[in-house]
């Protein structure tokens, strides 16, 4: 059965930096409803709310202090309730985000449990331990945090002495839940209803892979080589999917709504990804592979390659996306020395961070190459505010202004995630770029660097050379060229630096390199359109993408089939996937 998302261009909402119509600085629903024509002119399908539930922002919403509320920074339920109801007016579902991992310190469940005794129903909701060496001064155990530092905060006993530590896998702000604790999943389960029951169509599911622990909390022996990514007593433990299941058959309540879930999953291989997406657990999980390749055809093909065959392997059609609110943003990306290291596995943030010089110009024109590939690609592609305007990544933000986590753990080393949230531009010639409305007071709450006036919307809206020009264009020719859940065919072009595939009516076509590439001979094919500005039908410029109307008779299958491998892969995902429903 096909999905709503199977091919969906789905826009992440970064709520706090989208458009701010309260005149306090900080963007809200109120901001985001009167911006939804602007959207849906641009043609996406779905959006994606960060996290907007009620919090103190240590980690912008990723830290919850009441799950059935809406920051008043953000706005109310209701306002929630209108920006659902007018994006589904226009046509685009609406996911949040689910942060179940961990609450804020903040939550009255974790307020609770610090006051409450060691032992107590209050404290079960969380992983309370003592700590090891006399007076228990050690931590129980040696894990560190995702954001660095220990894992393991203490708390003050009732008489003042030091007491108990509690474990949080990122921020101590953000202390974990225990889900092994009935309370906890009976908990969830009405979170999920109260936010379906208003219209919410799906969740985005934060570090889905590490809601339970090893119940033994084992030392970790590689603690020494860094941060708690790939200490696997921590993520991927095989209790979690009971909760998934749990989950999945609250979702299938609303049929024949389709209620959907993606996952933020780190593990090691495809066959520990495929537990998580059997049919009645999650409906798909992220691909980070392609956002943290550097700008290089073997590397692209090949992390495309990887996902697709990813995707066959555990039935689910790919997630692609390139930028979103932790990585380094893609302008500035390719615009810097592209590295030919193996990115690592599961530290998308660092793997995905390019370092020496920016050229812009050329991040721009390669930025542009990538998301015409990107749409070209078969799976659901998702998207990050300001990259269709072609927003940098802010480097020069003054240290008093950031707020991230890991900038401030780091102690400055690190200069964490803040600049690429900076809230966007609208219009070029108003204060804040008309983030704020005219007369708000206050500033944006990261300030926009000067350069943003001319990415503004207004000035990129009637250009049709303009980055959004762009997006727009090939968000509205995708479906008509690349026909949703058609395999994809490589072609050989002769040039390493030139990749080619076909998929449906249509051919996508890649320049890496730093010269004009020409097609092989004898394709006949009719440009539709193209990332730079002299591509023809001949030739693709330096770092551009163009997509053509036909398919080159290189491999002798007609317009729309998919070759004989691809087949093959599309079977066994098939019969995978109808092997898991006779299983239920
Ligand atoms: C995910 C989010 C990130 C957040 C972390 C902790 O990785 O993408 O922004 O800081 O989870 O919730």
């Amino acid at each position: 059965m096909s999905e709503w998302w199977d091919d969906a261009v789905v826009y992440q909402v970064y709520l706090r930096s989208f458009a701010d119509a309260t005149a306090d600085g900080v963007g809200d629903l109120p901001g985001l409803r009167s911006r939804l024509d602007y959207l849906a002119g641009l043609g996406v399908d779905a959006l994606w709310l960060n996290p907007c539930y009620a919090s103190p922002q240590r980690d912008h919403g990723y830290d919850i202090s009441d799950y059935f509320a809406i920051d008043p920074a953000y706005g109310t339920v209701d306002d929630l309730a209108d920006v659902v109801n007018d994006a589904h007016a226009r046509g685009m579902r609406v996911v949040m985000d689910m942060v179940a991992n961990h609450c804020s310190d903040r939550h009255e469940w974790f307020q609770a449990a610090v006051a409450g005794r060691p032992g107590s129903p209050e404290r079960a909701r969380f992983l309370f331990r003592d700590g090891r060496g006399p007076g228990g001064v050690l931590p129980p155990n040696n894990w560190q945090s995702v954001f660095g530092g220990p894992a393991w905060t203490r708390v003050m006993a009732a008489d003042g002495s030091a007491g108990q530590w509690y474990l949080h896998s990122f921020d101590p702000g953000q202390p974990d839940f225990d889900w092994r604790n009935p309370e906890v999943v009976d908990y969830f389960e009405r979170v999920l209803k109260f936010w379906f029951d208003l219209g919410i169509d799906g969740f985005r599911v934060d570090v889905a892979h590490g809601l339970i622990k090893d119940a033994a909390l084992p030392d970790w022996p590689g603690a020494d080589e860094g941060k708690g990514d790939h200490n696997y007593a921590m993520w991927d433990q095989p209790e979690v999917h009971g909760i998934y299941r749990g989950w999945r058959s609250i979702g299938e309540g609303y049929a024949p709504e389709r209620k959907y879930f993606v996952g933020e999953i780190w593990v090691p291989s495809v066959e520990r990804l495929t537990r998580y997406l059997v049919d009645d657990e999650l409906h798909q999980a992220f691909s980070f592979d392609l956002l943290v390749q550097p700008w290089n055809a073997e590397r692209f093909r090949g992390a495309i390659e990887r996902t697709l065959a990813q995707s066959a392997q555990t039935g689910t059609p790919a997630a692609w996306t390139l930028n979103n609110h932790d990585v380094h943003r893609s302008v500035t990306r390719y615009g810097q020395r592209q590295d030919l290291v193996d990115p690592s596995p599961s530290d998308m943030i660092a793997a995905a961070r390019r370092i020496g010089e920016v050229s812009l110009q050329l991040g721009t024109l390669r930025a542009r190459t990538a998301v015409l590939l990107l749409l070209a690609l078969p799976g659901t592609v998702y998207l990050y505010q300001g990259e269709e305007l072609g927003l940098p990544e802010v480097f020069d933000l003054p240290d008093d202004a950031r707020q991230d986590p890991i900038w401030l753990r780091s102690n400055g080393a690190e200069l964490g995630r803040d600049g690429c949230r900076v809230p966007l531009p609208w219009s070029h010639d108003a204060p804040s770029f008309g983030f704020s409305p005219p007369g708000t007071a206050l500033a944006p709450w990261l300030p926009q660097p000067s350069s943003f006036g001319k990415l503004a919307v207004d000035m990129q809206l009637d250009d049709p050379n303009s980055m959004l020009a762009l997006y727009q264009r090939a968000i509205a020719m995708r479906g008509a060229l690349f026909q949703a859940s058609v395999g994809l065919r490589w072609h050989e072009t002769g040039q390493h630096e030139l990749l080619a595939f076909s998929r449906g009516d249509g051919t996508c076509v890649v320049n890496f390199g730093d010269r004009p590439l020409s097609l092989p001979q004898g394709w006949d094919l009719e440009l539709m359109q193209a990332s730079g500005a002299d591509s023809d039908q001949a030739q693709v410029p330096a770092n551009s993408a163009a997509w053509f109307a036909g398919v080159p008779a290189d491999h002798g299958a007609k317009p729309g089939e998919t070759i004989e491998a691809d087949r093959r892969l599309l079977e066994t995902a098939t019969v995978y996937r109808s092997q898991s429903v006779r299983e239920q």
